[in-house]
């Protein structure tokens, strides 16, 4: 597994013979790698016979500093793991290298990306935009694998990629979640013991069949500060803060055929 972090390093291995008739596919992320990026990784491994990984914590998407401040951010431990992932490149640039112009370009959707997440942190989805179209434009690949725990993310980033007639077709991986339900996220290290034990009821009640003013109302009173729980073309979108760290999940809403 090689390690670059120039970009005019990597665009020469790039357009090294070692990936002539080869398919590239490109898992990005932002690092403090769980078993939710891994899965990614292994999908991408069956699909693709080069597997690129990106580490770039993407200061345009935190609309909050102290959100990004406290980012978790552990890159010797990411390596490590990604060198035991069968992953041949981790391309993990620094802010100049993405943005030579300082984010004077940017990709904006107008619509959806107004919505859910959208709504509470304005400006959030230029900055995903903007790092991924960067990003797929450096590494060029065949395919490039999201999650569906970010289901908001992919469908934009989907769309992007065809608005903008971009080669690269985007794969939709499936969610990963711990045993009591609660999905992987790099912010749930920041949960204490006891914040810890509560998140789960938040998957359990968004997919609990409930009305949506019964969700918020149960939610609220365990303790959690609900900033939306919505429906969306046929899946159940929410977004919570125990104490400062927010949570996102959805869930896909089962037919009622009674
Ligand atoms: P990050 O939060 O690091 O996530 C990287 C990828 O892992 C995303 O596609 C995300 O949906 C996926 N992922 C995270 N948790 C997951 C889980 N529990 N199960 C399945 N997939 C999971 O999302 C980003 O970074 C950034 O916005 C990025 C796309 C890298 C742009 O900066």
């Amino acid at each position: 597994m090689k390690v670059i972090t120039d970009i005019n390093e990597w665009q020469i291995v790039r357009s090294s013979k070692q990936f002539n008739n080869k398919s590239v596919g490109f898992v990005p992320t932002m690092g403090a790698l769980h078993d939710g990026h891994l899965s990614l990784i292994k999908i991408c491994n069956e699909q693709c016979d080069l597997t690129v990984v990106s580490i770039f914590i993407n200061p345009t998407q935190f609309n909050n500093n102290s959100d990004l401040d406290k980012y978790p951010s552990n890159i010797g431990r990411d390596i490590q793991l990604l060198s035991d992932s069968d992953v041949e490149y981790v391309f993990a640039p620094g802010f100049d290298s993405i943005y030579p112009d300082n984010y004077k370009y940017k990709v904006t959707e107008t619509e959806f990306s107004n919505k859910l997440c959208g709504a509470s942190r304005p400006g959030h989805f230029d900055g995903v935009l903007t790092v991924v179209m960067r990003l797929l434009n450096i590494i060029k690949p065949s395919k490039a694998f999201f999650g569906e725990k970010d289901y908001q993310q992919y469908l934009l980033i989907k769309n992007m990629v065809s608005a903008f007639f971009i080669n690269t077709e985007i794969i939709a991986c499936p969610v990963i979640r711990n045993d009591d339900g609660l999905a992987y996220s790099s912010r749930n290290e920041r949960l204490t013991e006891q914040e810890r034990k509560l998140a789960p009821i938040f998957p359990k009640l968004l997919q609990s069949g409930l009305p949506i003013s019964e969700i918020k109302n149960q939610l609220k009173s365990l303790g959690f500060k609900v900033d939306y729980i919505e429906e969306f073309e046929g899946r159940l979108y929410g977004a919570v803060y125990i104490g400062d760290v927010r949570l996102i999940d959805n869930f896909k809403i089962k037919i009622n055929r009674n």
